[in-house]
This record gives structure tokens, sequence and C-alpha cells, in this order.
């Protein structure tokens, strides 16, 4: 019998297979469903500070109207789903009929509303909180130093107001992103969540529109987060979770040798059902079996960078092997 439990941030999971914040944890029927198929925990859609706006501030719809009315029809769509006081019940009907931690997840711009909606995150009985900061930077004035000081200050606002675990989940996008997840840690951060798959944009030729594209992952999308889990692993002092391209229960043991310590899924379970969690949970044991390996924990970080013994291979060299292997 081989055994996948694992801890996130202090928190026991009988597997390292989490549902990732989507739609599908959006509502009570669906965090039933969800449920069902054990993950090993489950991350609540985000909430986001427009839905917070709206609600509390009526004169919001008239602020958003006058500017951005494709931006405001989507807000008040959110806020039709779940408005944040049904998010706050959410969580506490969850907290009764689903066995598996309950991860809130909160995405916000001003200060104001990370720090007070934290703390009734918390009330509402969360088992932890991760925060989505991730934000595209578009404007030629801000530095890089100016963004990643932005992520530090909401963590450090957050960190000093409430006492779970915090996970803060980010873009791939930082100049060292190393350096930056130090610092992550430093402000109180529990763990990463590497990484949020930011909107894929197209182009409609003929309509001469901006597009949404490729609205799901692929596993080849995995690499990614393969090789900064395997980069930071054992390096920051926190756990690390991985996002993005989490298909099969090859992804899933892939990041585990990387050091990952759980693995979100969200496009497979789209795409493939609710039930394919299972398959996932199946696959990774059945592989275990074939090699022998009773836990996790023995695994674990194997393949990391400061584990692997050949520290060169995650850097230029692989990049010149890689040119070289190519006529
Ligand atoms: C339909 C949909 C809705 C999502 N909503 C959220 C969200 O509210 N908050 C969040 O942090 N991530 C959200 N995500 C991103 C996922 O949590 C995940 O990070 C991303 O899809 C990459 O994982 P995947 O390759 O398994 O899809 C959403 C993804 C999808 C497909």
């Amino acid at each position: 019998m081989v055994d996948l439990s694992t801890t996130y941030m202090g928190l026991k999971l009988q597997n390292p297979i989490l549902v990732a914040s989507c739609s599908l944890t959006k509502n009570e029927e669906r965090l039933r469903q969800l449920a069902d198929i054990a993950p090993g925990a489950i991350i609540m859609k985000s909430l986001f500070e427009e839905q917070i706006q709206a609600e509390a501030d009526a004169t919001q719809e008239h602020l958003w109207t006058s500017s951005h009315t494709e931006a405001f029809d989507y807000v008040s769509k959110l806020s039709m789903e779940v408005g944040p006081l049904e998010y706050l019940k959410l969580i506490e009907s969850a907290k009764k009929y689903v066995s598996v931690p309950v991860i809130a997840s909160l995405n916000c711009v001003s200060l104001k509303w990370w720090t007070d909606y934290a703390k009734q995150i918390v009330s509402a009985g969360a088992d932890a909180l991760e925060l989505n900061i991730s934000n595209i930077p578009c404007d030629t004035k801000h530095t890089g130093e100016s963004v990643e000081k932005l992520h530090l200050e909401i963590l450090q606002k957050v960190r000093s107001s409430i006492s779970i675990p915090i996970a803060v989940k980010i873009g791939p996008y930082f100049s060292s992103l190393a350096n930056l997840a130090q610092k992550l840690v430093a402000c109180g951060a529990n763990a990463l969540v590497l990484f949020n798959r930011f909107y894929q944009m197209d182009i409609d030729l003929e309509r001469m529109e901006v597009i949404a594209a490729h609205r799901f992952s692929s596993s080849s999308e995995l690499n990614l987060p393969l090789r900064f889990v395997s980069i930071l692993s054992g390096k920051v002092n926190c756990d690390i979770a991985a996002s993005t391209g989490v298909h099969q229960g090859s992804d899933a043991l892939k990041l585990i040798l990387a050091g990952a310590k759980v693995v979100q899924l969200a496009s497979t379970l789209y795409l493939n059902q609710l039930q394919h969690l299972e398959k996932v949970k199946k696959d990774m044991e059945a592989w275990m079996k074939e090699h022998e390996i009773e836990d996790l924990d023995s695994i674990r970080g194997k393949l990391s960078q400061e584990q692997s013994g050949k520290p060169e291979i995650y850097q230029h060299f692989q990049y010149i092997k890689a040119l070289v292997s190519i006529d």
C-alpha cells in the first residue's frame, strides 16, 4: 500500500492533488461534488476586489460604466455569481460538509480590502488563504522593483492581520524570481504557488479584434513551473505548490520529484471531468508501486537543483547541450 499523504502549510492532506481556484469551486453544489472525489484540499474561486467594491459601494456602477463598459459587465457577472457575503457563507457551509481543508482565495488591488476581507475569511473558518496577487504590469512608469514592492506590501499587511497559513500565488514574470521568493518567505508566506496562468490573448484577423486564446492549459505548459519548482526547492523555506499544466499523474510525479509539496489542477478537470482527479491519484499510486516507493517524502525534491548533484543542468549548460544536439 503506497501512501500519498502529505502536509501543506502545516495542514494534513490525504493526498497532494488539490483542486485549483477556479469556477469548479464557486458554489455549494460544485464543492459537494468535488468533496466526493477526495482531493487533498480545495482552493475556492478567488473573490475579486471589484466584487467587494461593487457590493460595498453602489456608486461603483457609475464609476465603471463611465470608462470600462466591458470590464463592468464582467465584474457584474462575477458579483451576481458569488458576492462577498455569499463567499463568506460558502466558506462557512463548506467547512461543514467538505472533509478536506478549504483554502480561500483573494485577489485585491488596494491594501485596505486585502486586510479587511482576509480577516472576514478567517472568521468564516477557512483553513488557509491563497493570495492571488498576479497582475500584468503594463505601465511604463512601473519599475520591476515597484511591482515586487507591491507584492511584499500586500503580503506583509495581510500577514500582520491574520494568523492562518498564507500561500502567495504569483505569475512567472519577474527578473529574479528566486530573490523575490526569498523575500516573500521573509514577509511570512507559508507557501508559494507557481504559477498563475494569465489570460491568454490572441487576435482575430478577420474581425480585427482581441480575443481570448487557449482558455485551458495543456501538459506542454508544465515545463515552466517544473523548472522553477526544481530551482527553488530546498532554497526557500516554505512549501511549494505547482500550478499550470498538471494534467496527468505523471505530471504530478515530476513536480514532486522537482520538490513540490502539492500540485493544483484546473484545466484538466474541465476537459476530462472531475473524476479525472481519481485517475491522477491512481496513476501516481501505480507508478509508486512499480518503483517500490512507499511514500512521497522519500522522493520529494530528488530532482531539485539542490539535491540532484548536477546543478549545472538546470542552467546555462542545459541550453548549450540543447543547441549542439540540433543539426
Ligand atoms: C475557468 C477558470 C477560472 C479560474 N479562476 C481563477 C481564480 O478565480 N483565481 C485564481 O487564482 N486562479 C484562477 N484560475 C487559474 C487556475 O487556478 C490555475 O492557476 C490555472 O488555470 C493553471 O492551472 P491549469 O493548467 O491546471 O489550468 C482559473 C482557471 C480557469 C481555467
